[in-house]
Order: structure tokens, then sequence, then C-alpha cells
């Protein structure tokens, strides 16, 4: 199926990394220009190389911290400089986890800060590019733990909750204009910093961290949150959903989360 993406421009936040990376990739695949925003310089060199060998013309990386707005502007100024419109916008950009009592104020601003108020940031600033392009999408990766709480996440997916409540608002206010805003939301994926981050609790159990069964085994036996095809997901796995979204072939769905989690959402 032809998504439509061909020559589109494309900007993903914390496309360097995780399923942002796996976003950018699918979307250069599909011929779109990307521009990648994250904040290390090594990681946007070496992902623009990739995006460059996949198919991307004009790849771009952008040294973007989503949690100053001045940043974000700087970038969105550059993309217009390069591109001057906008069809795709996807923030994946989000907050650590952390225990109710370990999180200090300041923990639940900087939860907020990236899990809500970055995508808020990126969507002002891309705004009048979008309104330029014949088509445009917005997709905010939000988290399925906003639906089956998780007591590791609480600030982490209450900002979620306001991420996935703010996309809904912008599909209504933005659907006149023919713009289409959704959200998608991953269960447990197994990502290069999920894996770094949890490597040495999985190695006290004799599991591997990196083992997308491994991973579900312990989410099940830790949380009691068992997904229904017996594992974790991958980041490409995401990424597919979020390129049809993001993509012009997309032409009726707006305002909607869409779960990808395994069959994980009723237990
Ligand atoms: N993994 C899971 O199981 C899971 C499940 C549900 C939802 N999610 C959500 O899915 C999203 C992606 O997760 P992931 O695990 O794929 O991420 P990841 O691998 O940790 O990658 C994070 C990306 O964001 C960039 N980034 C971090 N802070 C930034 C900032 N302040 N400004 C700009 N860029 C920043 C990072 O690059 P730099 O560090 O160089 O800036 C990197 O490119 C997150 O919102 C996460 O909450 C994850």
């Amino acid at each position: 199926m032809d998504l439509g993406l061909s020559d589109a421009t494309a900007v993903v936040t914390g496309g360097t990394k995780g399923m942002g990376r796996a976003v950018a990739e699918c979307l250069a695949s599909e011929g779109a220009r990307v521009a990648v925003l994250a904040r290390g310089r090594a990681t946007l060199d070496e992902t623009v190389t990739l995006l460059g060998d996949l198919g991307s013309p004009q790849a771009l990386g952008l040294q973007v911290d989503v949690a100053d707005d001045v940043s974000v502007r700087a970038g969105f100024d550059e993309v217009e400089a390069h591109w001057g419109a906008l069809n795709v916008l996807v923030n994946t950009v989000g907050p650590a986890a952390g225990r109710f009592e370990q999180l200090s104020d300041a923990d639940w601003v900087t939860a907020y800060q990236l899990g809500t108020l970055g995508a808020v940031r990126c969507v002002r600033s891309a705004l009048p590019l979008l309104r330029r392009a014949p088509w445009a999408r917005i997709v905010n990766l939000s988290a399925h733990s906003t639906q089956r709480q998780s007591p590791i996440l609480p600030a982490y997916t209450a900002s979620k909750a306001a991420l996935t409540s703010v996309s809904k608002n912008l599909a209504r206010s933005l659907a006149p204009e023919g713009i289409l805003v959704n959200t998608v939301s991953p269960g447990t994926i197994v990502t290069a910093s999920f894996t770094e981050a949890l490597r040495g609790v999985f190695d006290e159990r004799g599991l591997d961290a990196s083992d997308p069964h491994d991973v579900m085994r312990w989410i099940d036996e830790v949380f009691h949150q068992p997904a229904d095809l017996g594992r974790a997901g991958l980041p490409e796995e995401v990424a597919v959903v979020v390129a049809f979204l993001a993509s012009r072939r997309n032409g009726y769905v707006t305002g909607a989360n869409v779960n990808v989690d395994g069959g994980s959402d009723f237990v």
C-alpha cells in the first residue's frame, strides 16, 4: 500500500532512539523528508546518515530540547527555512518513571515538561507550517499505562493522560482545517533505553531485558499485567501504526487513541 508519503516533510521529536527512531526510519523508507529533533549531536548525525541511506532526501538532524521553548522555536525556524511547510509532526519524547513517594514537586513539573508541554510547544511552533501544507497530520505518543495504572508511573502516566486529552482537543479544533490529530499508546516496548534501565533488575532474576518474552514474563510476575500475545512489543511494531496515522493515506481517523500493546487493554 502506498502511504502517499513520497516527498512529504516530517518532523519526529525524539527521533534518534527507540520508537522515535523507528518512526523516522519508517517515514524515510516511504520517501518522506524527515527531520529528527533530539539533544545529542552524535546520535543526530548518525541517524541522519541512516535516514539518507533509507531513502530520505534532505534528512535533517536538529539539536532541540523540547523542555525549552526557545530551543523548540529555533528548531522549527530551521525546518521552515529548509522546507517552508510541514506535512507531519510526530511527538515521541516522554518523561521517566518513579514511585509516588520518590517524586518531588520538581519531578512532577519535569514529568509535565517532557510528557505534555514538550509536545504542546512543538505543535504550537509547527502549526503555521502544517497550515501551509496541502495536507497535514499530527501523531502524539502517549502510553498504555494511562488505561492500566502502574505503581511505578504516577507522574509519567498523569502527564501522558494530559497529552492524550490535548490531542483529542486538537483533533476537534483542527478538524475544520483538515489537520488530523491522533494518539498512539504503546504497551511495553523493548527499546534500547528500556533494556539499559532494567538490565540489573532482569539479571537478578536470570532474565534477559532485551528479550520480548522475558520482558513480558517480568511484567506479568511483578505487575500482573500480561499481554495477550505473550511478549513485549518492538519499536518497529509501533512505528508502522504511527506511519499510517501520519500519512496522507489516513483520511478519516482523527481524535483516536490507538493501543499498540499486544492485546493487554482488558485483564
Ligand atoms: N518503551 C516503552 O515501553 C514505552 C511504553 C509506552 C510509552 N512509551 C513512550 O514512548 C516514547 C518513546 O519511548 P522510547 O523508549 O522509544 O524512548 P527512548 O528510546 O528513550 O528515546 C528517547 C528519545 O527522545 C530524545 N529526548 C529525550 N529527552 C529529550 C528532550 N528533552 N528534548 C528532545 N529530545 C529528547 C532522546 O534523545 P536525546 O537524549 O539525545 O535528547 C531520544 O531520541 C516516550 O514518550 C515513552 O514515554 C514507551
